[in-house]
């Protein structure tokens, strides 16, 4: 498959807009009381960074890097933990950040992987979500974007690796 154009769906004006009023609503929810950001690599990492910007209770960033798709656009059903975290996180408020939930498969694994940790809390937040392809029921906590059933890249989110540093959020066309 050759990318034949990607078209701008959401501007970095307005990621960041969103991800402001995120910050603002989860800093309520946790007030003076720590949080432990888990930044699920690759993807959430420019999420999670600006995320952190906009919150005011007390953060701390750790992180760990699953693999759920492979080199195409489809997702295999297989989640592997490709780097642990290397801290514990029994007794701590944890927020789960994520790039995009798509069928639900690498978050419905990581939560009940994380939940025998015994964290204090343990929510999850996601820059996007497409509704439509859930295989697996998760419950989410915090949400940016909703989005159509397509394929996007950019702010984070790859195509065989490639586009993750544009800016903003793009619809990806497939040449025919
Ligand atoms: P899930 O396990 O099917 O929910 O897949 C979640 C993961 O698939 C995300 O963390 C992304 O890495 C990847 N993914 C799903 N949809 C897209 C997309 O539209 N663009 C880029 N990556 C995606
Ligand atoms: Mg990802």
């Amino acid at each position: 498959m050759k990318i034949k154009a990607i078209h701008e769906y959401l501007s970095e004006e307005k990621i960041a807009k969103r991800i402001a009023e995120m910050g603002t609503q989860i800093s309520e929810v946790y007030g003076d009381e720590p949080v432990c950001l888990i930044c699920i690599l690759k993807g959430s990492v420019f999420f999670t960074v600006e995320l952190a910007k906009r919150i005011t209770s007390p953060v701390e960033l750790e992180f760990m890097c699953v693999s759920s798709y492979g080199a195409g656009t489809s997702s295999s059903g297989v989640v592997k933990i490709v780097k642990d975290l290397d801290v514990s996180i029994e007794g701590k408020n944890v927020l789960l950040v994520e790039d995009i939930i798509d069928s639900g498969r690498t978050l419905s694994y990581l939560l009940e992987n994380l939940k025998t940790r015994n964290p204090k809390s343990l929510r999850l937040c996601t820059l996007l979500d497409k509704p439509e392809r859930r295989v697996v029921d998760v419950k989410v906590d915090y949400v940016g974007f909703e989005i159509p059933d397509e394929f996007v890249v950019g702010y984070g989110l790859d195509y065989d690796q490639k586009y993750r540093n544009l800016p903003y959020i793009g619809y990806v066309e497939i040449e025919e």
